[in-house]
């Protein structure tokens, strides 16, 4: 098969054209994708039209398929008939008027895919079924490239420090710490990672996940958070995706970061998410 890696002119992702995810993969071949994805940290394979169970066949090639964090009885995904692991990003309604599925309308803020989880995802595959007119663009930040940009009197004082993961399932809404983290889920993670297979390091913060610092006062943890946060969104680390029906994303939640753009909430966006399990963060030496 011939097809083609073309490295984005931005400082993430590449673009695959010229493959058919419906077949599975020789191993050289799965071996490249993988290797390229490491290399890129996104990849968009152009012009596919997969069914759930092909999305979900071609992602296992590469790991095995997560169950997503939210509970199953507040999923619409599974009273639609879904397992578990599968994610419709839409703001869709069915005929009764209810969503059929998860993240529906307007911006989301920068975030890690279950940094809040003991064993966040390692890689999200997100396929683009139908699209607005305008915007639902998303964004995605290198945290390689975000960690080699903070000043090194900050990375010394925050050297092997945590910081709190928590998600309350908003979009552009920290947790409010002040009510508690009862019944929400929640992590500390090691600030800067060690991816495991790169073995690069990576900053670990996200504007809508990240609530505070360990063994900071609370005024300082959110001066140094909000710097972090600056440099992680950095437009010089970000490259902004507008989608094309046919569509499918791959990206690395260990060294990445993503967002969304708002959409006109009278239009559908409606985007298939399944994601690969991962493993414990390993904070950087
Ligand atoms: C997500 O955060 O997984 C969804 C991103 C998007 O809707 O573009």
């Amino acid at each position: 098969m011939a097809f083609t890696i073309t490295p984005f002119d931005a400082p993430i992702g590449a673009e695959v054209s010229g493959i058919d995810l419906r077949v599975a993969l020789e191993k050289p071949i799965i071996d490249q994708i993988y290797q390229a994805w490491l290399d890129h940290i996104v990849l968009i394979f152009r012009d596919q039209s997969l069914s759930k169970d092909e999305q979900v066949a071609f992602a296992n090639q590469f790991g095995d398929v997560g169950i997503r964090a939210t509970p199953k009885d507040e999923q619409n995904e599974v009273t639609n008939g879904y397992d578990g692991s599968i994610m419709l990003v839409t703001n869709q309604r069915d005929e009764k008027g209810n969503y059929i599925g998860s993240l529906q309308d307007g911006e989301m803020w920068f975030h890690h895919d279950m940094s809040y989880r003991p064993e966040p995802h390692k890689a999200t595959l997100l396929h683009a079924l139908e699209l607005p007119s305008t915007g639902g663009n998303t964004k995605f930040a290198n945290q390689y490239l975000a960690y080699e940009n903070i000043p090194d009197g900050i990375k010394n004082r925050l050297h092997g420090r945590k910081v709190l993961q928590a998600y309350n399932f908003t979009m552009l809404e920290k947790v409010d710490l002040e009510k508690g983290l009862e019944g929400i889920q929640h992590q500390w993670q090691p600030i800067f990672v060690k991816h495991p297979e790169t073995g690069k390091t990576a900053l670990y913060v996200s504007r809508l996940i990240s609530a505070v610092i360990e063994g900071l006062e609370q005024e300082e943890s959110a001066e140094i958070l909000g710097r972090l946060i600056d440099i992680a969104e950095d437009p010089a680390v970000v490259y902004e995706h507008i989608w094309q029906p046919g569509d499918l994303a791959m990206w690395d939640n260990r060294c990445s970061t993503h967002a969304r753009t708002d959409f006109p909430a009278e239009e559908t966006r409606l985007l298939r998410r399944c994601t690969l399990e991962g493993a414990p963060m390993i904070g950087a030496a």
